[in-house]
């Protein structure tokens, strides 16, 4: 992502001058892991420095916890940012958007008290349509016990971006702005998706396109003023130096070129994904003048299926998952816990060019109950070819992969009051060292607890 290359690094100012002419910058925040890494906290704290916050992938499957002053928001499809007055809150093209759903989320925080002034939506984002929810639980239900089934958030995330891509069955937020491209489009489209889930489910419903375009119409009226032309909208914003935040959603092992394919989601949920999903190009992205900052929990989790060589289907398993609280955000459904997997971590930095690594919920691996009095870490894998120290390039060859561990002390003191990394025990530092120098970039957030305050900041005024 970066176009620096110099050994020198450059001040905000020169940097931004080797843009291209753009005096603005852009930074992102990504999953490196299965998702769920508290990026929603890390979005939310640096949405402070940032005119712009933009989501650029996913749907309603992603869900973000934001808490402050103890008040827990999820949000699905809006950007965390909506909580901060001051900063645009911007859903790119590359988004699927459930309209209902958006009107659900902006109407939660309206009661609230949380008033949304500056959501923008993209008008060439997608629809997801109820029958893409339908469509999305009938074939989970049909493959469901069979090595096909993937665990999905039944959100119609893939059945909307499978539409995308078939563009005959689509339908963007452009096509909300007058009610009888609604009517025409939905007339078109509901008799062969009927077709196509009763391909899948014989007895499925037939969809009713009236009332289809009726509730589309009404849901239209709510979003007409929040669509834009958010391309236009972000170049215009770096041209006149703005700070642009791009959120990622789900994560990178999820992304569906890079991931653990098949078992990932149905978009690029990785940095690659922020070209296309928004219209600004990669060079404008990151480092010398914004920032690549990664994601990752101390340890790994995974909802659905797919393999997960660090798992821990034991009673550490369980000491994290009580602890970390793992359960679904989006769907409520208990969380695989595991070991952090340093291979897999290697990776996705590389994949995304983090130039910042925020390691969460640090706090959860305290040892309270003898489970976690040692750590684990992978650091390797042994499979039928041998030792290997590279992440393998699909669900299929990582099943086979058993992990290497790295011992290292676990510790027993509560630190979640810790705010300087001099306030973390001797052994929480040395995992983090241990981190550190097997990925080789700094880590410059580390996170010992869901409110805003409890993240030390290192390296950071
Ligand atoms: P889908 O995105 O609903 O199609 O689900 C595909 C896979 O990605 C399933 O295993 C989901 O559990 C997983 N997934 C999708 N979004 C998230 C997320 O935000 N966090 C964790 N897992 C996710």
């Amino acid at each position: 992502m970066s176009t620096s290359t110099a050994d020198t690094t450059p001040t905000p100012a020169a940097a931004n001058t080797s843009k291209r002419g753009v005096s603005g910058r852009a930074s992102a925040v990504v999953g490196l892991q299965w998702g769920d890494e508290g990026k929603g906290k890390l979005v939310d704290l640096l949405a402070r420095d940032a005119d712009a916050v933009v989501r650029y992938n996913g749907g309603a499957n992603a869900g973000h916890s934001v808490v402050v002053k103890g008040e827990r928001y999820a949000l699905h499809l809006l950007p965390s940012s909506v909580l901060h007055k001051n900063t645009h809150a911007i859903i790119g093209n590359g988004v699927v958007i459930d309209p209902f759903k958006l009107i659900e989320e902006i109407d939660g925080l309206a009661n609230r008290n949380v008033k949304i002034e500056n959501l923008r939506i993209s008008d060439r984002a997608h629809l997801v349509l109820p029958y893409h929810k339908l469509e999305d639980a009938a074939l989970e239900n049909r493959l469901a016990g069979s090595q096909g089934a993937i665990g999905t958030t039944k959100r119609g995330i893939g059945p909307a971006y499978a539409d995308k891509a078939r563009r005959t069955t689509a339908m963007r937020v452009d096509d909300l702005r007058s009610d009888d491209r609604i009517r025409e489009a939905v007339h078109r489209i509901a008799p062969i998706k009927t077709d196509m889930l009763r391909g899948i489910d014989p007895t499925s419903e037939a969809i009713d396109p009236e009332r289809l375009t009726a509730v589309l119409i009404s849901a239209a009226q709510r979003l007409r003023p929040l669509m834009s032309d958010t391309t236009f909208l972000l170049h215009n914003m770096l041209r006149t130096g703005k700070h642009i935040l791009f959120e990622g959603a789900n994560a990178t092992l999820l992304d569906v070129d890079h991931g653990t394919y098949p078992f990932v989601t149905s978009s690029n949920c990785s940095v690659l994904g922020i070209p296309a999903g928004t219209g600004v190009p990669g060079h404008m992205i990151g480092p010398p003048a914004g920032e690549i900052v990664g994601v990752a929990k101390a340890y790994c989790t995974r909802v659905g299926a797919g393999p997960f060589p660090t798992e821990l289907d034991n009673e550490i398993g369980n000491a994290i998952r009580t602890q970390g609280n793992e359960f679904g955000t989006t769907t409520g459904r208990p969380r695989r816990c595991g070991w952090l997997d340093l291979v897999a971590l290697k990776y996705t930095v590389m994949i995304n060019g983090v130039s910042a690594l925020a390691i969460t919920l640090l706090d959860v691996l305290r040892n309270t109950n003898g489970h976690l009095g040692t750590l684990r870490v992978c650091t390797g894998y042994d499979n039928s070819a041998g030792a290997c120290t590279s992440f393998p390039p699909s669900a299929h060859s990582l099943v086979k992969c058993a992990p290497c561990y790295e011992e290292l002390p676990g510790f027993d003191a509560d630190i979640t009051g810790a705010r300087s990394i001099t306030d973390l025990p001797a052994e929480a530092r040395a995992y983090l060292d241990c981190i550190e120098q097997f990925v080789g970039v700094p880590i410059r957030y580390v996170s010992v607890g869901p409110d805003r305050e409890q993240t030390i900041m290192i390296g950071k005024t």
